[in-house]
């Protein structure tokens, strides 16, 4: 698949570039490139924002920025793009991301980011050039720049040969494999450490019990963390 991120930021993505999971994607010929708004912006001095009409604190992405640098990219008009692939906008009030989001963008071959700052978006940006908006939690971030990294992080580690074993991301925290539930604990070497023994069962060797015992886990720690948070991993309320 093909990402391509818009930022202002473009240093920001060199520690996540090297991640591994990142290295194995690219090396199996997926892309993900960066496009620096202000390297197209049609305005003076490298101007990207403006202030906001009607006032207020903050400067909000201009929208001749952003049409001018996604055709410097894709040679087309933005209003014709999300056509042809899924064109997302990085804003707090966007679409929570979770596992069967992330699914459904590590499916498409092209996928566009739009990092805003400052105050975010001219609304026309996301009226006209954009297929989704994207959240990744309900606080706000001084940049779209770490919620980028999220979804790139999330979506290429679950492409086939980016993780050292693909077993990994099927059997995970929120995956179907799990029911949508957290995993279950994971244990190491030392055996015991400081008189905490790790459970006998997972020393077994004994697959069908470990199996059992994990499955139980699994159930037993997402209603933990119902009691802790309200919410099961499914972001689901309790008893609703
Ligand atoms: Cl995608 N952007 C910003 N600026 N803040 C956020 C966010 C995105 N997701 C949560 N907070």
């Amino acid at each position: 698949m093909e990402i391509d991120v818009f930022t202002l930021f473009p240093d920001a993505f060199g520690w996540f570039q090297r991640q591994r999971h990142v290295t194995n994607a690219i090396a199996r010929g997926h892309r993900l490139g960066y496009v620096n708004y202000r390297d197209h912006t049609p305005l003076n001095a490298g101007q990207v924002d403006d202030m906001p009409f009607g006032g207020g604190a903050g400067m909000v992405l201009r929208v001749d920025v952003v049409e001018a640098a996604l055709r410097a990219r894709y040679g087309v008009d933005p209003v014709s793009l999300a056509a042809d692939r899924r064109v997302i906008a990085l804003t707090p009030s966007g679409r929570l991301l979770d596992d069967a989001f992330v699914d459904e963008l590590a499916r498409q071959e092209r996928l566009t980011l739009l990092s805003g700052r400052y105050e975010g978006f001219d609304q026309r940006v996301l009226d006209h050039f954009v297929s989704d908006e994207l959240s990744i939690g309900r606080y706000v971030l001084a940049g779209g720049e770490l919620a980028a990294m999220v979804v790139c992080d999330t979506i290429l580690r679950k492409l086939p040969g980016a993780l050292g074993d693909d077993e990994s991301a099927v059997q995970e925290s929120f995956s179907p494999a799990l029911g949508g539930r957290v995993e279950y604990p994971h244990y190491t070497r030392p055996a015991e450490y400081r008189g905490w023994p790790v459970p006998e069962v997972l020393l077994s060797g004994h697959h069908e019990r470990i199996a059992r015992w994990r499955h139980e886990h699994s159930r037993e720690r997402d209603d933990q963390g119902t009691a802790r948070t309200g919410e099961d991993a499914r972001g689901r309320r309790a008893g609703g």
